[in-house]
């Protein structure tokens, strides 16, 4: 029997942001920091996986990892009856995400596979099938939605007989931001941060919110930079949050105090987002003064200043 091996494919995906304060669950975005996988998928029955970068010493080179596990998810939803025969694959993954700290690691991981082993045999699927599998396989879409479309995204979800579907739109603000992140040395499980979410929320904060992500949809969409000091308020999650991320609230006042325009926390955290605009200049200030203040609260943190992806996933 003669063996098939796809095309060698080699991608790039960006890290993501989720929530960007009142946009719980609903909104994202990509930044310039990159999970690289190159992917060959074959007949043969091999498996290699070779990682270098953030997590190369925790993320397993055995099947189970979650680049492999979405990859095999992929594989069996396919209807043409040859991909059946798929059974290996070759792997090299280059990440430069930090994992378990709030910057999308398994989105990207999760993005990377599906969408590399799409490219490798000529797409099959649409890229609203692929951000429906990877938010099936994520749980929830909001890093998934920047890691395969970019820029900022909002999404919706929604019920049709009886499946659910994903829908998300990308736009590119009209502000030209620069985003400062301070990655604390500790990681903060998804799971750990929502268990502590209470399961309902009062009336007001449900209307806090929602009057925050739409003025930040229109601060964004506009340009106009008059509401941005409140755009990035929340009280659906942050709050209950806090005492997970010892010195929180401090980095956050740091980061205003040296001329950030907004602050959160990125998608669970425990990493602190701080927003500016790129005229201002003060990306250095904003990323010293949340470095000490998480030093301050004895917390090791590394600071990155950051753009927004506008790509996406992309073949490289
Ligand atoms: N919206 C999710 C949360 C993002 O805040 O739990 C997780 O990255």
């Amino acid at each position: 029997m003669t063996e098939w091996t796809s095309k060698k494919i080699r991608v790039r995906v960006p890290a993501t942001s989720a929530n960007v304060g009142a946009g719980f669950d609903c909104l994202g975005f990509a930044v310039n920091l990159y999970t690289e996988l190159e992917l060959e998928l074959t007949t043969e029955d091999v498996f290699e996986f070779e990682i270098e970068g953030e997590g190369s010493a925790e993320i397993s080179a055995n099947k189970n990892n979650i680049v492999t596990t979405s990859i095999q998810k992929f594989l069996s939803r396919l209807k043409d009856p040859e991909s059946k025969k798929i059974i290996g694959m070759r792997m090299k993954m280059k990440n430069a995400v930090p994992v378990a700290r709030g910057l999308g690691s398994s989105a990207a991981a999760i993005v990377s596979g599906i969408f590399a082993a799409n490219e490798c045999l000529d797409r099959p699927m649409s890229k609203d099938e692929l951000l429906n599998l990877a938010t099936e396989i994520e749980g929830h879409p909001d890093n998934v939605a920047p890691a395969l479309f970019g820029n900022f995204t909002t999404n919706i979800t929604k019920t049709v007989n009886d499946q659910i579907f994903v829908d998300s739109f990308s736009f590119k603000p009209k502000l030209h931001l620069k985003f400062i992140v301070a990655v604390p040395k500790f990681k903060l499980s998804t799971k750990k941060a929502r268990a502590v979410l209470p399961r309902k929320v009062p009336r007001e904060d449900a209307i806090f919110n929602i009057s925050r992500v739409s003025m930040l949809i229109a601060s964004l969409t506009t340009g106009s930079e008059k509401f941005l000091a409140d755009a990035f308020d929340d009280r659906l999650h942050q709050p209950y949050r806090l005492k997970l991320i010892p010195g929180m609230d401090k980095v956050f006042d740091a980061a205003k105090k040296a001329g950030a325009v907004g602050v959160c926390l990125s998608g669970a955290g425990p990493s602190l987002m701080a927003f500016t605009l790129y005229r201002l200049r003060n990306a250095g200030d904003i990323s010293r003064a949340m470095y000490q203040a998480f030093l301050d609260n004895k917390i090791r943190s590394s600071t990155k200043v950051l753009n927004l992806d506008t790509t996406g996933a992309v073949v490289i």
